[in-house]
């Protein structure tokens, strides 16, 4: 594993198709990701932050370009090992939470491990798994709602559940689309608190989607997605990228 750079990408471009129309969406853009620190991407409705995010998860593939996890190329690898890199190696929360509607929030926070192995294994190792979820519920403030379904949690709660979720197995990246983007602002400054938590304690690295450019300003790192490419800018209280492009 590259020590200086946890996930990289060169010269990504993706499009879609629709109607005979080409939607050009990332284009030529490169990333670098830097281990131990929290990474901010900002960018308006409809700059491709979630595309480039569903690339970077290896949900989709681009067009053209390559995707590194350290040294290591992730893009163009084995469905398995793309499986594996998806569901151990990153952890993924989503704006609106993706959590199983018909599973309790400690099954939720359990499926990648489910979903990671075998069934026969899953079965040899379902006590020391069930106890993994319940630390983790533990560690995002939400063992009292173990077992409530999402319909009987609140915004607040399911995106703790979705990060516990995303935490079960251990990554060392995570990968965040608005996390607080469906909450109002108390809520998301909590949730936004863990994260914080989450780098300074455990040395988890973050790369964190918003819109929303105060809550870039607290990152360490903070990229603007304009034109299907990116600025790199060290994150300072006075972020202001979008001034800063306005001649005087
Ligand atoms: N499957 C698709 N087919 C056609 N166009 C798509 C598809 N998915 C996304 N797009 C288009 O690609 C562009 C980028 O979408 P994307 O979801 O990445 O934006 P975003 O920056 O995440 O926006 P938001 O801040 O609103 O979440 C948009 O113009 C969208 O309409
Ligand atoms: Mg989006």
């Amino acid at each position: 594993m590259n020590d200086e750079i946890i996930l990289s990408a060169r010269g990504l471009h993706k499009s879609f198709h629709k109607d005979r129309n080409e939607v050009p969406v990332l284009r030529g853009l490169d990333l670098e990701v830097t281990p131990g620190v929290v990474t901010a991407l900002v960018g308006r409705s409809g700059s491709g932050k979630s595309t480039l995010m569903h690339l970077l998860a290896s949900l989709d593939q681009p067009d053209r370009g390559e995707i590194y996890f350290g040294n290591e190329r992730i893009d163009n690898a084995s469905r398995p090992r793309r499986d594996f890199y998806r569901n151990r190696e990153i952890g993924i929360i989503f704006q609106f939470y993706h959590l199983l509607p018909e599973l309790s929030a400690v099954e939720n926070v359990l499926a990648p491990m489910m979903i990671g192995q075998s069934a026969w294994s899953y079965f040899r190792h379902r006590k020391e798994a069930r106890l993994r979820a319940e630390a983790m519920l533990d560690r995002v403030g939400l063992l009292h709602r173990a077992t409530h379904r999402p319909a009987e949690m609140s915004g607040g709660e399911m995106q703790r559940a979705a990060i516990a979720r995303a935490l079960m197995t251990d990554p060392r990246l995570l990968l965040a689309d608005e996390p607080t983007g469906n909450l109002d602002t108390e809520t998301g400054l909590d949730i936004l608190k863990l994260l914080t938590e989450l780098n300074q304690l455990d040395g988890l690295s973050i790369l964190m989607i918003t819109h929303d450019d105060s809550i870039a300003a607290g990152a360490d790192v903070c990229h603007r997605m304009q034109d299907g490419q990116l600025q790199i800018n060290p994150a300072q209280p006075n972020f202001q990228v979008a001034d800063n492009r306005i001649p005087a």
